[in-house]
Protein backbone atom coordinates (compact mmCIF):
# COMPACT_ATOMS: atom_id res chain seq x y z
CA UNK A 1 0.00 0.00 0.00
CA UNK A 2 1.05 3.60 -0.91
CA UNK A 3 2.76 4.97 2.39
CA UNK A 4 0.89 7.85 4.21
CA UNK A 5 2.53 10.74 5.63
CA UNK A 6 1.37 10.80 9.74
CA UNK A 7 -0.64 13.56 10.54
CA UNK A 8 -1.00 15.55 13.74
CA UNK A 9 -3.64 16.89 15.99
CA UNK A 10 -2.60 19.88 17.85
CA UNK A 11 -4.30 20.51 21.18
CA UNK A 12 -3.97 23.34 23.66
CA UNK A 13 -0.15 25.13 23.49
CA UNK A 14 1.92 22.47 22.65
CA UNK A 15 0.34 18.95 23.15
CA UNK A 16 0.40 17.04 20.09
CA UNK A 17 -1.49 14.07 19.13
CA UNK A 18 0.01 11.96 15.93
CA UNK A 19 -1.88 10.06 13.70
CA UNK A 20 -0.27 7.29 12.22
CA UNK A 21 -1.12 5.19 9.38
CA UNK A 22 -0.71 1.17 8.55
CA UNK A 23 2.05 0.22 10.74
CA UNK A 24 0.91 -3.36 10.83
CA UNK A 25 0.96 -3.39 14.42
CA UNK A 26 -1.26 -6.35 14.77
CA UNK A 27 1.74 -8.42 13.66
CA UNK A 28 2.98 -10.08 16.64
CA UNK A 29 6.69 -9.36 15.51
CA UNK A 30 5.66 -5.52 15.60
CA UNK A 31 4.80 -5.26 19.04
CA UNK A 32 8.12 -4.57 20.45
CA UNK A 33 9.60 -2.47 17.20
CA UNK A 34 6.50 -0.11 17.52
CA UNK A 35 5.31 -0.15 21.44
CA UNK A 36 8.81 -0.71 23.29
CA UNK A 37 10.46 3.13 21.95
CA UNK A 38 6.98 4.60 22.74
CA UNK A 39 6.26 3.02 25.84
CA UNK A 40 9.95 1.96 27.15
CA UNK A 41 9.80 0.66 30.88
CA UNK A 42 7.11 2.13 32.18
CA UNK A 43 3.91 0.41 33.22
CA UNK A 44 1.24 -0.33 30.52
CA UNK A 45 -2.59 -1.48 30.32
CA UNK A 46 -4.17 -2.95 27.09
CA UNK A 47 -8.21 -2.02 27.01
CA UNK A 48 -8.79 -4.80 24.27
CA UNK A 49 -12.82 -5.37 22.93
CA UNK A 50 -13.24 -8.71 23.55
CA UNK A 51 -15.09 -9.74 20.25
CA UNK A 52 -11.99 -8.39 18.46
CA UNK A 53 -9.81 -10.55 20.45
CA UNK A 54 -11.69 -13.53 19.57
CA UNK A 55 -12.34 -13.02 15.82
CA UNK A 56 -8.77 -12.22 15.34
CA UNK A 57 -7.72 -14.67 17.91
CA UNK A 58 -5.38 -12.40 19.60
CA UNK A 59 -4.11 -15.05 22.09
CA UNK A 60 -0.85 -15.21 21.48
CA UNK A 61 -0.63 -11.67 20.65
CA UNK A 62 -1.32 -10.76 24.00
CA UNK A 63 0.76 -13.06 25.53
CA UNK A 64 3.79 -11.48 23.69
CA UNK A 65 2.21 -7.49 24.98
CA UNK A 66 2.35 -9.33 28.31
CA UNK A 67 5.99 -10.87 27.51
CA UNK A 68 7.97 -8.25 25.92
CA UNK A 69 6.25 -4.62 27.12
CA UNK A 70 5.25 -6.31 30.52
CA UNK A 71 1.40 -5.31 29.82
CA UNK A 72 -1.54 -5.92 31.57
CA UNK A 73 -4.57 -6.84 29.54
CA UNK A 74 -7.75 -6.43 29.83
CA UNK A 75 -10.50 -7.87 27.61
CA UNK A 76 -13.80 -5.60 27.61
CA UNK A 77 -16.76 -6.68 25.81
CA UNK A 78 -17.34 -3.34 23.17
CA UNK A 79 -20.84 -1.56 22.69
CA UNK A 80 -22.60 0.76 24.53
CA UNK A 81 -23.37 -0.84 27.61
CA UNK A 82 -18.78 -0.29 27.87
CA UNK A 83 -19.68 3.54 28.16
CA UNK A 84 -21.01 3.14 31.60
CA UNK A 85 -20.18 4.21 35.10
CA UNK A 86 -20.28 0.23 36.01
CA UNK A 87 -17.30 -0.30 33.90
CA UNK A 88 -15.81 2.73 34.06
CA UNK A 89 -15.60 2.21 38.17
CA UNK A 90 -14.70 -1.61 37.52
CA UNK A 91 -11.66 -0.60 35.35
CA UNK A 92 -10.22 2.49 37.30
CA UNK A 93 -9.81 0.26 40.02
CA UNK A 94 -8.50 -2.61 37.84
CA UNK A 95 -5.59 -0.46 36.64
CA UNK A 96 -5.06 1.20 40.25
CA UNK A 97 -4.92 -2.25 41.77
CA UNK A 98 -1.95 -3.03 39.11
CA UNK A 99 0.41 -0.21 39.80
CA UNK A 100 -0.66 2.41 37.94
CA UNK A 101 1.70 5.49 37.98
CA UNK A 102 1.94 9.07 36.73
CA UNK A 103 3.97 8.22 33.74
CA UNK A 104 2.00 4.90 32.81
CA UNK A 105 0.17 4.25 29.34
CA UNK A 106 -2.99 3.17 28.70
CA UNK A 107 -3.79 1.37 25.36
CA UNK A 108 -7.08 1.44 23.79
CA UNK A 109 -7.84 -1.66 20.68
CA UNK A 110 -11.30 -1.84 19.69
CA UNK A 111 -14.43 0.40 18.60
CA UNK A 112 -15.30 3.91 19.48
CA UNK A 113 -16.84 2.61 22.56
CA UNK A 114 -13.64 1.04 24.14
CA UNK A 115 -11.81 3.60 23.17
CA UNK A 116 -13.99 6.69 24.77
CA UNK A 117 -13.90 3.84 28.10
CA UNK A 118 -10.48 3.88 28.34
CA UNK A 119 -9.69 7.64 27.34
CA UNK A 120 -12.29 8.74 29.81
CA UNK A 121 -10.18 6.20 32.54
CA UNK A 122 -6.73 7.80 31.09
CA UNK A 123 -7.91 11.04 31.45
CA UNK A 124 -9.20 10.86 35.13
CA UNK A 125 -5.90 9.15 37.08
CA UNK A 126 -4.04 11.53 38.43
CA UNK A 127 -5.98 14.25 36.07
CA UNK A 128 -4.54 12.57 33.12
CA UNK A 129 -1.70 9.74 32.23
CA UNK A 130 -0.60 8.77 28.91
CA UNK A 131 -3.28 7.18 26.43
CA UNK A 132 -3.14 5.63 22.60
CA UNK A 133 -6.02 4.65 20.59
CA UNK A 134 -6.15 1.95 17.90
CA UNK A 135 -8.96 2.21 16.39
CA UNK A 136 -10.60 -1.17 15.00
CA UNK A 137 -14.38 -0.19 13.25
CA UNK A 138 -14.72 1.81 10.30
CA UNK A 139 -16.26 4.83 12.50
CA UNK A 140 -13.80 4.78 15.00
CA UNK A 141 -10.60 5.25 12.41
CA UNK A 142 -12.45 7.97 10.58
CA UNK A 143 -13.91 10.19 13.51
CA UNK A 144 -14.23 8.70 17.25
CA UNK A 145 -9.97 8.40 17.65
CA UNK A 146 -9.38 11.20 16.37
CA UNK A 147 -10.63 13.53 18.76
CA UNK A 148 -10.09 14.74 22.34
CA UNK A 149 -13.73 13.87 23.91
CA UNK A 150 -13.98 11.04 26.10
CA UNK A 151 -17.49 10.14 27.73
CA UNK A 152 -19.84 7.42 29.29
CA UNK A 153 -23.39 7.51 29.29
CA UNK A 154 -25.74 7.82 31.82
CA UNK A 155 -29.47 8.04 33.60
CA UNK A 156 -31.29 7.86 29.84
CA UNK A 157 -28.98 9.75 27.56
CA UNK A 158 -25.67 9.82 25.34
CA UNK A 159 -22.35 11.21 26.45
CA UNK A 160 -23.70 12.83 29.67
CA UNK A 161 -20.02 13.07 31.36
CA UNK A 162 -16.82 13.32 29.66
CA UNK A 163 -13.32 14.57 29.38
CA UNK A 164 -11.12 16.22 27.01
CA UNK A 165 -7.79 15.19 26.72
CA UNK A 166 -5.33 14.27 23.77
CA UNK A 167 -3.99 11.15 22.81
CA UNK A 168 -0.41 10.64 22.30
CA UNK A 169 -0.50 8.65 19.05
CA UNK A 170 -3.73 7.02 17.19
CA UNK A 171 -2.61 4.31 15.12
CA UNK A 172 -5.34 3.72 12.18
CA UNK A 173 -4.75 0.15 10.61
CA UNK A 174 -6.67 -1.10 7.03
CA UNK A 175 -5.21 -3.87 5.87
CA UNK A 176 -6.76 -6.79 7.65
CA UNK A 177 -9.02 -5.61 10.78
CA UNK A 178 -12.31 -4.91 8.96
CA UNK A 179 -12.30 -8.82 8.03
CA UNK A 180 -13.76 -9.05 11.01
CA UNK A 181 -16.36 -6.70 11.19
CA UNK A 182 -19.95 -7.47 11.06
CA UNK A 183 -21.55 -5.82 7.58
CA UNK A 184 -23.88 -3.72 9.62
CA UNK A 185 -21.24 -2.13 11.70
CA UNK A 186 -19.12 -1.90 8.57
CA UNK A 187 -21.50 0.68 6.52
CA UNK A 188 -22.26 2.22 10.13
CA UNK A 189 -18.87 3.67 9.92
CA UNK A 190 -19.94 5.60 6.39
CA UNK A 191 -21.97 8.13 8.08
CA UNK A 192 -19.77 10.25 9.68
CA UNK A 193 -17.39 9.85 6.88
CA UNK A 194 -20.99 10.99 4.94
CA UNK A 195 -20.85 14.16 6.89
CA UNK A 196 -17.42 15.54 6.59
CA UNK A 197 -18.25 15.40 2.57
CA UNK A 198 -21.30 17.42 2.70
CA UNK A 199 -20.02 19.87 5.08
CA UNK A 200 -16.09 20.02 4.69
CA UNK A 201 -14.50 17.94 2.13
CA UNK A 202 -15.26 18.62 -1.28
CA UNK A 203 -12.48 15.86 -2.33
CA UNK A 204 -14.34 13.17 -0.17
CA UNK A 205 -17.82 14.23 -1.31
CA UNK A 206 -16.31 13.99 -5.34
CA UNK A 207 -14.72 10.85 -4.50
CA UNK A 208 -17.68 9.09 -2.51
CA UNK A 209 -20.13 10.28 -5.58
CA UNK A 210 -17.55 8.74 -7.89
CA UNK A 211 -16.56 5.79 -6.51
CA UNK A 212 -17.47 2.81 -8.41
CA UNK A 213 -15.86 -0.06 -6.30
CA UNK A 214 -16.87 -3.54 -6.69
CA UNK A 215 -17.39 -3.94 -2.31
CA UNK A 216 -20.17 -1.77 -2.62
CA UNK A 217 -22.68 -2.83 -4.74
CA UNK A 218 -21.49 -6.46 -3.46
CA UNK A 219 -22.14 -4.83 -0.02
CA UNK A 220 -20.37 -7.86 1.66
CA UNK A 221 -16.54 -6.74 2.24
CA UNK A 222 -15.47 -10.44 3.53
CA UNK A 223 -17.01 -12.27 0.15
CA UNK A 224 -14.72 -10.64 -1.82
CA UNK A 225 -11.96 -11.93 -4.13
CA UNK A 226 -8.54 -11.21 -4.35
CA UNK A 227 -8.80 -8.71 -7.24
CA UNK A 228 -11.71 -6.32 -5.35
CA UNK A 229 -9.81 -7.24 -2.07
CA UNK A 230 -7.09 -5.26 -3.02
CA UNK A 231 -8.91 -2.84 -4.65
CA UNK A 232 -11.28 -2.50 -1.71
CA UNK A 233 -8.14 -2.11 0.37
CA UNK A 234 -6.89 0.77 -1.76
CA UNK A 235 -10.53 2.49 -1.63
CA UNK A 236 -11.05 2.39 1.81
CA UNK A 237 -7.62 3.54 2.82
CA UNK A 238 -7.86 6.65 0.55
CA UNK A 239 -11.56 7.27 1.80
CA UNK A 240 -10.13 7.11 5.65
CA UNK A 241 -7.12 9.38 4.84
CA UNK A 242 -9.72 12.00 3.17
CA UNK A 243 -12.11 12.24 5.98
CA UNK A 244 -8.81 12.17 8.89
CA UNK A 245 -7.31 15.48 7.01
CA UNK A 246 -11.16 16.81 6.92
CA UNK A 247 -11.09 15.84 10.78
CA UNK A 248 -7.57 16.84 11.43
CA UNK A 249 -8.20 20.49 9.72
CA UNK A 250 -11.09 21.39 11.52
CA UNK A 251 -9.69 19.80 14.67
CA UNK A 252 -6.36 22.03 14.42
CA UNK A 253 -8.20 25.29 13.65
CA UNK A 254 -10.64 25.22 16.69
CA UNK A 255 -10.21 22.21 18.64
CA UNK A 256 -13.10 20.01 20.60
CA UNK A 257 -16.70 21.26 20.49
CA UNK A 258 -16.17 24.31 18.95
CA UNK A 259 -16.74 23.23 15.59
CA UNK A 260 -19.94 22.94 14.30
CA UNK A 261 -19.73 20.20 11.59
CA UNK A 262 -18.90 17.57 14.38
CA UNK A 263 -22.97 18.27 15.77
CA UNK A 264 -24.44 18.01 12.21
CA UNK A 265 -27.14 15.26 12.75
CA UNK A 266 -25.99 14.72 16.37
CA UNK A 267 -29.08 16.44 18.50
CA UNK A 268 -31.92 13.73 16.50
CA UNK A 269 -29.42 11.08 16.25
CA UNK A 270 -28.14 10.70 20.15
CA UNK A 271 -31.49 10.45 20.80
CA UNK A 272 -32.46 7.85 18.27
CA UNK A 273 -29.71 5.81 19.86
CA UNK A 274 -31.16 5.88 23.34
CA UNK A 275 -35.00 5.36 21.89
CA UNK A 276 -33.90 2.34 20.26
CA UNK A 277 -32.02 0.93 23.44
CA UNK A 278 -28.97 1.12 20.91
CA UNK A 279 -30.92 -1.34 18.28
CA UNK A 280 -30.11 1.71 15.98
CA UNK A 281 -25.96 2.13 15.42
CA UNK A 282 -24.38 5.24 16.17
CA UNK A 283 -23.92 5.92 12.29
CA UNK A 284 -27.02 4.75 11.25
CA UNK A 285 -29.23 7.44 13.90
CA UNK A 286 -26.38 10.04 12.80
CA UNK A 287 -27.83 9.41 9.06
CA UNK A 288 -31.27 9.99 10.28
CA UNK A 289 -30.02 13.13 12.26
CA UNK A 290 -28.59 14.25 8.97
CA UNK A 291 -31.19 13.50 6.95
CA UNK A 292 -34.05 15.53 9.48
CA UNK A 293 -30.91 18.29 10.03
CA UNK A 294 -31.46 19.01 6.34
CA UNK A 295 -35.35 19.37 5.98
CA UNK A 296 -34.66 21.93 9.08
CA UNK A 297 -32.32 23.41 6.76
CA UNK A 298 -34.39 23.46 3.67
CA UNK A 299 -37.45 24.73 5.70
CA UNK A 300 -36.15 27.48 7.82
CA UNK A 301 -33.44 28.83 5.50
CA UNK A 302 -35.77 28.25 1.71
CA UNK A 303 -32.85 26.21 0.61
CA UNK A 304 -33.05 23.81 -2.79
CA UNK A 305 -34.27 20.93 -2.36
CA UNK A 306 -31.65 19.07 -4.02
CA UNK A 307 -29.43 18.98 -0.64
CA UNK A 308 -31.25 16.68 0.73
CA UNK A 309 -31.43 14.51 -2.78
CA UNK A 310 -27.79 14.57 -2.73
CA UNK A 311 -27.35 12.92 1.05
CA UNK A 312 -30.03 10.21 0.41
CA UNK A 313 -28.16 9.24 -2.30
CA UNK A 314 -24.97 8.94 -0.41
CA UNK A 315 -26.59 7.52 2.28
CA UNK A 316 -28.38 4.83 0.15
CA UNK A 317 -25.16 4.17 -2.18
CA UNK A 318 -23.47 3.49 1.41
CA UNK A 319 -26.12 1.02 2.27
CA UNK A 320 -27.13 3.24 5.37
CA UNK A 321 -30.90 2.96 6.85
CA UNK A 322 -32.88 6.02 5.48
CA UNK A 323 -35.63 5.28 8.33
CA UNK A 324 -35.79 3.70 11.52
CA UNK A 325 -38.25 0.73 12.48
CA UNK A 326 -41.57 1.95 14.36
CA UNK A 327 -40.57 -1.36 15.93
CA UNK A 328 -37.85 -0.20 18.17
CA UNK A 329 -38.72 3.54 18.54
CA UNK A 330 -39.48 4.09 21.53
CA UNK A 331 -40.98 7.84 21.57
CA UNK A 332 -40.77 8.34 25.58
CA UNK A 333 -37.62 7.61 25.81
CA UNK A 334 -36.96 9.83 22.48
CA UNK A 335 -38.51 12.37 24.44
CA UNK A 336 -36.43 11.94 27.90
CA UNK A 337 -33.38 11.91 25.95
CA UNK A 338 -33.79 15.03 24.04
CA UNK A 339 -34.57 16.41 26.93
CA UNK A 340 -31.11 15.82 28.44
CA UNK A 341 -28.86 16.23 25.25
CA UNK A 342 -26.30 18.82 25.99
CA UNK A 343 -27.76 20.87 23.00
CA UNK A 344 -30.84 20.96 25.07
CA UNK A 345 -31.29 24.90 26.99
CA UNK A 346 -33.58 27.90 27.56
CA UNK A 347 -36.20 25.46 26.66
CA UNK A 348 -34.89 24.87 23.51
CA UNK A 349 -33.33 22.08 21.40
CA UNK A 350 -30.45 23.19 19.08
CA UNK A 351 -29.27 22.27 15.67
CA UNK A 352 -26.51 22.39 13.29
CA UNK A 353 -27.91 23.59 9.95
CA UNK A 354 -27.33 24.21 6.54
CA UNK A 355 -27.31 27.93 5.68
CA UNK A 356 -28.04 30.36 2.78
CA UNK A 357 -24.83 30.06 1.41
CA UNK A 358 -25.29 26.16 1.43
CA UNK A 359 -21.89 25.80 4.30
CA UNK A 360 -22.63 24.03 7.67
CA UNK A 361 -23.71 26.90 9.99
CA UNK A 362 -21.57 28.23 12.65
CA UNK A 363 -24.22 28.96 15.27
CA UNK A 364 -26.80 26.58 17.73
CA UNK A 365 -30.03 27.23 15.82
CA UNK A 366 -32.88 26.74 18.81
CA UNK A 367 -35.89 24.86 17.67
CA UNK A 368 -39.13 23.40 19.31
CA UNK A 369 -40.20 19.79 19.92
CA UNK A 370 -43.05 19.51 17.70
CA UNK A 371 -41.17 20.96 14.67
CA UNK A 372 -38.49 18.57 14.71
CA UNK A 373 -40.54 15.82 15.74
CA UNK A 374 -43.41 16.60 12.80
CA UNK A 375 -40.22 15.93 10.51
CA UNK A 376 -39.00 12.89 12.00
CA UNK A 377 -41.92 11.59 12.17
CA UNK A 378 -41.40 10.76 8.15
CA UNK A 379 -38.79 8.62 9.10
CA UNK A 380 -40.13 6.36 11.24
CA UNK A 381 -41.38 3.32 9.68
N1 LIG B 1 -15.14 10.50 21.15
C1 LIG B 1 -15.61 10.92 19.99
O1 LIG B 1 -15.23 11.98 19.51
C2 LIG B 1 -16.61 10.07 19.26
C3 LIG B 1 -16.96 10.41 17.94
C4 LIG B 1 -17.87 9.57 17.26
C5 LIG B 1 -18.44 8.48 17.89
N2 LIG B 1 -18.09 8.22 19.20
C6 LIG B 1 -18.69 7.06 19.89
O2 LIG B 1 -18.26 5.85 19.27
C7 LIG B 1 -19.20 4.82 19.60
C8 LIG B 1 -19.46 3.96 18.38
O3 LIG B 1 -18.26 3.36 17.99
P1 LIG B 1 -18.25 1.98 17.17
O4 LIG B 1 -19.21 2.06 16.08
O5 LIG B 1 -16.84 1.68 16.89
O6 LIG B 1 -18.92 0.96 18.21
P2 LIG B 1 -18.39 -0.24 19.13
O7 LIG B 1 -17.18 0.12 19.89
O8 LIG B 1 -19.59 -0.65 19.90
O9 LIG B 1 -18.01 -1.37 18.08
C9 LIG B 1 -19.02 -1.98 17.31
C10 LIG B 1 -19.03 -3.51 17.48
O10 LIG B 1 -17.96 -4.08 16.75
C11 LIG B 1 -17.14 -4.92 17.57
N3 LIG B 1 -15.80 -4.78 17.00
C12 LIG B 1 -14.92 -3.76 17.15
N4 LIG B 1 -13.90 -3.90 16.28
C13 LIG B 1 -14.11 -5.04 15.60
C14 LIG B 1 -13.43 -5.71 14.55
N5 LIG B 1 -12.34 -5.21 13.96
N6 LIG B 1 -13.92 -6.89 14.10
C15 LIG B 1 -15.06 -7.39 14.62
N7 LIG B 1 -15.79 -6.80 15.58
C16 LIG B 1 -15.32 -5.61 16.06
C17 LIG B 1 -17.38 -4.42 18.96
O11 LIG B 1 -17.18 -5.46 19.91
C18 LIG B 1 -18.86 -4.00 18.90
O12 LIG B 1 -19.68 -5.12 19.08
C19 LIG B 1 -20.45 5.53 20.10
O13 LIG B 1 -20.59 5.34 21.48
C20 LIG B 1 -20.19 7.00 19.79
O14 LIG B 1 -20.82 7.85 20.71
C21 LIG B 1 -17.21 8.97 19.87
Amino acid sequence: MKKIKNLQLRYKKNERGEIIFNKNIYLKKNIARIFKPIIRDRKCFFFIDKNLYQKMDLRLYCKRLKKELNADIFLLKGGEQAKSLHYFYNYINKVFRSGVNVNSYIVAIGGGTIIDLAGMISSMIYRGINFISIPTTLLASADAAISCKNALNLSGAKNLIGTYALPKKIFIETEYVYNFLDTRYFWDGFAEIIKHAIGHSRKLYNHLVNNNSTYIKKKYINKLNKKEKEEFLKDISEILLMTIQSKTELFNEKNNELQPLYHFGHTIGHALEIASKHKCFHGEAISIGMLVATELSISRNRLNKRILKDLLFLIEKFNLPKVISKKIFNQKLFKSAIKKDKRYFDGNNHFILIDKKFKISSKLTPIKYDEFYNILKKYIN
